[in-house]
C-alpha cells in the first residue's frame, strides 16, 4: 500500500557540494536562502497535524542535508507523534551512534542513503572506499529498527559497479533503487559522466545484469525489505530510463504529481521540479489549512505536460 505523501524539505544547507546537485543545477530550484532555516519546528508542527487532517500520511525528510538541522530527530518524532510515517532522505555522511539512538527515538521508520560520490567514480580502489564509507551505517540504523534504502546514482563511471553493489547492499539487509545521473549540457563532466551521454548498449547491459539478479534471487524469502524491495519495479523503472534515453520515449502520465513539497523557505508547490508553482506559505494559517486542495488543483501535472530529463530521478 503507497501511504498518501509529502515532502519537507529542512533545510537547504549541505556538508556536501556534489556537482550534480540538481538544487543548484535546475533553474526552477535555485531560490533557496541557505543562511538560516524558515521553518521552526513549532509552526512544522502547527502543519503536520493539519496534514494528517488532510489526509496525508508519510512525511519524507530532505534537503540540502537534513541533519545538518539540529533538531532533525525532534522534528520527525513530532510527526510520528501525529501518527505519521517517517523517511529521512541523507548523503550519509552526519550519522553518529548518538543521531541513530534520536532518530529511533523519534520513531523514524526508513531512511534513504544516496550514494551520491559513485557517480563521480574513477576506478575499483575508489568503489571499494566510497561503498565502505557510505554503507558503514546500515548495519546499525537495521539494528535500531529504522528500514534503510541505498539510492544508486547511475552515471557513465558507476555502470560498471551497479549490480556488484545491488547485491552487496541487500547482503547488508537494505533494498537499492537506482536513478540515472542528470547533467545540464554544459556542465563540467557532462561528456564522461551524465547519464544522457550512455549508449543504448550500456542501457542494455544494465538492463541483462538486473534481469539475471531478479532471475536468481529468492525475493520472497526477503520479504523484510521495507525499503524498495520490489525488484519488478526496478526493472520496469530502468526500462523506462533506457526508453527515455535512447528512443526520446516521453510518459504518458506522471505518477507523482501533484505532490506536497514544502521547501526549505517555507513554501508549498505540487511536484518536486516546479518550484515555479507556488501553493502557499506556511506562515499563513489559511495556506496550511488548504494545502491539501490547493495541491490536488494541480490536476494538469497528472499528464506529465511537463516532463523533463531531471524528473526521472523521482518518478517510479
Ligand atoms: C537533493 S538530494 C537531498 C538529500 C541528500 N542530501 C542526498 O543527497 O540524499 C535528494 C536526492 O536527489 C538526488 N540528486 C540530486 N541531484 C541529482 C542529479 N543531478 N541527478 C540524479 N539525482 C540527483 C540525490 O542523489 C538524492 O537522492
Ligand atoms: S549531498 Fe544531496 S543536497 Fe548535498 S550537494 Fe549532494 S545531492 Fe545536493
Amino acid at each position: 500500500m503507497i501511504e498518501k505523501p509529502f515532502f519537507v524539505i529542512l533545510t537547504n544547507r549541505c556538508n556536501l557540494a556534489c556537482p550534480h546537485c540538481y538544487n543548484e543545477l535546475d533553474p526552477l530550484k535555485i531560490v533557496k536562502s541557505k543562511e538560516q532555516d524558515a521553518m521552526s519546528r513549532e509552526r512544522l508542527q502547527f502543519l503536520f497535524g493539519q496534514l494528517k487532517e488532510q489526509g496525508y500520511e508519510k512525511g519524507f525528510f530532505s534537503g540540502g542535508e537534513a541533519l545538518l538541522r539540529s533538531d532533525a530527530p525532534e522534528v520527525v518524532g513530532d510527526a510520528h507523534a501525529l501518527g505519521l510515517k517517517t523517511a529521512l532522505f541523507t548523503n550519509g555522511h552526519l550519522f553518529t551512534p548518538q543521531i541513530i539512538a534520536r532518530l529511533a527515538r523519534a520513531g523514524l521508520d526508513e531512511v534513504r542513503i544516496s550514494l551520491n560520490e559513485l557517480a563521480w567514480i574513477r576506478n575499483r580502489d575508489q568503489y571499494e572506499h566510497v561503498f565502505a564509507r557510505q554503507t558503514e551505517w546500515v548495519s546499525a540504523l537495521r539494528e535500531a529498527g529504522i528500514g534503510v534504502g541505498i539510492i544508486f546514482i547511475i552515471s557513465q563511471r558507476s555502470m560498471l559497479y551497479m549490480a556488484e553493489s545491488h547485491e552487496r547492499v541487500r547482503q547488508l539487509g537494505a533494498g537499492m533503487k537506482i536513478q540515472p545521473l542528470y547533467l545540464p549540457h554544459d556542465v563540467k563532466g557532462y561528456q564522461s559522466a551524465a547519464a544522457g551521454r550512455m549508449a543504448e548498449g550500456d542501457w542494455n547491459g544494465l538492463l541483462t545484469e538486473l534481469e539475471s539478479l531478479v532471475a536468481r534471487t529468492d525475493f520472497t524469502a526477503e520479504s523484510d525489505f521495507e525499503v524498495y524491495s520490489n525488484p519488478w519495479k526496478l526493472l520496469r523503472y530502468l526500462r523506462f530510463v533506457r526508453d527515455v534515453y535512447v528512443m526520446g520515449a516521453r510518459p504518458d502520465f506522471c505518477p507523482t504529481g501533484p505532490l506536497l513539497i514544502v521547501d526549505s523557505d517555507g513554501y508549498f508547490h505540487p511536484c518536486l521540479f516546479r518550484f515555479d508553482l507556488v501553493c502557499g506559505h506556511i506562515a499563513s494559517d489559511a495556506d496550511v489549512r488548504a494545502v491539501r486542495s490547493r495541491v490536488d488543483g494541480h490536476e494538469e501535472l497528472r499528464r506529465a505536460p511537463c516532463f523533463r530529463e531531471e524528473c526521472l530521478s523521482a518518478y517510479r
